[in-house]
């Protein structure tokens, strides 16, 4: 009998601490809905003292999701379990999964006396702390030793010891700065539950960046080694080069259960529109060559390989396409599809129309877009709802019209005219091809000084009448955020980024960062 792998999504919380990568309430749930139906078990919803919107978002996932537990970070400071303890609240309901507050504090040398400025028994006072107080709203609390990968053996030992005492349930084992290589990794995991008392009482966590690419081999020795649960995001997303990579993990315990001797209740057919949602929501592609989850990851170019699968797929596939959902992209909808058969298919895929009106809005956008492209597939849908900023009806700047005059020989010219918040302002300009003169113009008219930090185009779809969806990364004050925007004309997509990204540059208040 295999034992179970708890599988910890953090994207909407490690993963939304990628550069640019904040995602609004309304991105927080369609992505929490997906991870239900994917089957985490845990889904770190957010950092509940990093902002009141913040903690709104994890009470709204908390209040919504039924078959995962919602869970809230917070510091080892009365405040911050607090704000989580309120977040967490409708979780702990009847009729829900759980709610877990993930307590941390950093315990290696450098952190305490560099970052913290605290002595080690100041520290671990305040671990102990914070778990006491996290079981006055729940009795499933997590602790982790931020840096872990730093900290000194007997020290950490110390730690765990005591909060295992104060009542925490999971103990996670960070590897926050993504220093570890696999054999050490495990054996630091085997000798923490080798010597820690009443380790057998909890279940041992780990949580690996990927700064050395060694995340997901990390998180697997872990596993080897005695962990039970696994810190990931979907894509990898998270702070700098990211977290382990929920699919990789996943798919690799699955695929070699002889080794692992696991099983996560991930159905992993939702593995590839997890993705998509989430590359599609952040504005973070997924590279092509990524294993499971990348365009090429089951395609075969070679000659040799192309024939020896046809023989016996087996001889150059592990695992099966369909098995983590590439056969899901089906063809949906088309032009004559009503209203009913459009709410139902977004209902399928998890996207919930806050209102009737925005179903409306949607399904008018819905068919604009079936007039200009025969297929509508998933993936169109997600953008439509997702990248196409029609939903979001407080969006300052939206795009009334544009026009761009475009010919051999002669400098692109664009005319836009902007609705900023009701009232229409127009302006034109030139530039070195239709996308800069219509940035330019918008920058006329803006004037947000931002600077442009990344602009990509893809095709969300195959076909020459697919829609570009387009990427836009500014920068302002030393915030980054991304925009996206999607549409069959990539002019029209890439001012529609532009401005989605603009939206959040002038929306979005301050937030605490957890490691800070
Ligand atoms: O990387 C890290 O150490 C973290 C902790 C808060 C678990 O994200
Ligand atoms: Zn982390």
């Amino acid at each position: 009998m295999n034992e179970k792998l708890v599988i910890f999504d953090t994207t909407l919380r490690d993963g939304e601490q990628s550069p640019g990568a904040a995602m609004t309430k309304d991105e927080k749930i369609r992505i929490a809905r997906q991870l239900e139906r994917l089957g985490v078990d845990v889904i770190e919803a957010g950092f509940a003292a990093a902002s009141p919107g913040d903690a709104e978002s994890i009470r709204a996932v908390a209040t919504i999701i039924r078959n995962s537990k919602v869970c809230s970070l917070a510091r080892a400071f009365e405040r911050d379990v607090r704000a989580a303890g309120e977040a967490i609240r409708p979780a702990t309901q009847d009729g829900h999964a759980g709610g877990r507050i993930h307590t941390f504090i950093a315990t290696s040398p450098i952190h305490m006396e560099k970052k913290l400025r605290m002595q080690p028994d100041q520290v671990m006072e305040a671990a102990v702390n914070a778990v006491k107080l996290a079981l006055e709203y729940t009795d499933d609390v997590e602790f982790s030793a931020e840096d872990a990968v730093r900290s000194e053996m007997d020290f950490l030992c110390h730690v765990f010891e005591a909060v295992i005492a104060a009542g925490a349930t999971t103990i996670n084992v960070p590897d926050t700065v993504g220093y570890s290589i696999p054999v050490l990794w495990g054996e630091r995991i085997r000798e923490l539950i080798q010597r820690v008392k009443y380790a057998d009482r909890v279940i041992w966590s780990t949580h690996c960046h990927n700064d050395l690419g060694m995340a997901v081999a990390n998180s697997l020795a872990a596993v080897m080694n005695g962990a039970r649960q696994v810190e990931c995001t979907i894509n990898g997303l998270g702070e700098r080069a990211g977290n382990a990579s929920l699919e990789e993990v996943v798919m690799a315990v699955k695929t070699r259960r002889d080794v692992f001797h696991c099983d996560s209740r991930i159905d992993t057919t939702q593995i590839v529109p997890s993705s998509r949602l989430v590359s599609q929501i952040t504005g973070y592609p997924v590279q092509p060559n990524k294993a499971i989850v990348g365009a090429n990851a089951f395609s075969h170019e070679s000659g040799i390989h192309q024939d020896g699968v046809l023989k016996f797929r087996e001889t150059y596939e592990i695992m099966r396409a369909e098995d983590v959902g590439w056969s899901h992209n089906k063809l949906t909808l088309g032009k004559l599809s009503g209203r009913n058969a459009f709410r139902t298919r977004l209902s399928e895929l998890g996207i919930v129309m806050e209102s009737e009106e925005a179903l409306n809005s949607t399904f008018a956008r819905f068919k604009d877009l079936a007039d200009k492209k025969r297929e509508i597939f998933d993936e169109d849908l997600h953008a439509l709802v997702s990248v196409d900023g029609g939903i979001d009806t407080c969006d300052r700047f939206k795009l009334v019209s544009l026009k761009v005059c475009s010919e051999t020989g002669e400098t692109p010219h664009a005319f836009l005219v902007l609705s900023d918040g009701g009232a229409e302002i127009r302006a034109d300009e030139f530039g070195g091809g239709p996308v800069d003169a219509s940035f330019r113009a918008i920058e006329k008219m803006v004037e947000s000084g931002s600077t442009l930090l990344l602009y990509s185009v893809n095709n969300i779809t195959t076909g020459t009448d697919a829609q570009g969806e387009v990427t836009v990364r500014l920068s302002r004050d030393g915030r980054i955020v991304n925009g996206q925007g999607a549409d069959t004309d990539i002019v029209i997509a890439s001012a529609k980024a532009y401005l989605n990204a603009l939206n959040k540059v002038f929306g979005a208040g301050e937030r605490a960062h957890p490691q800070v």
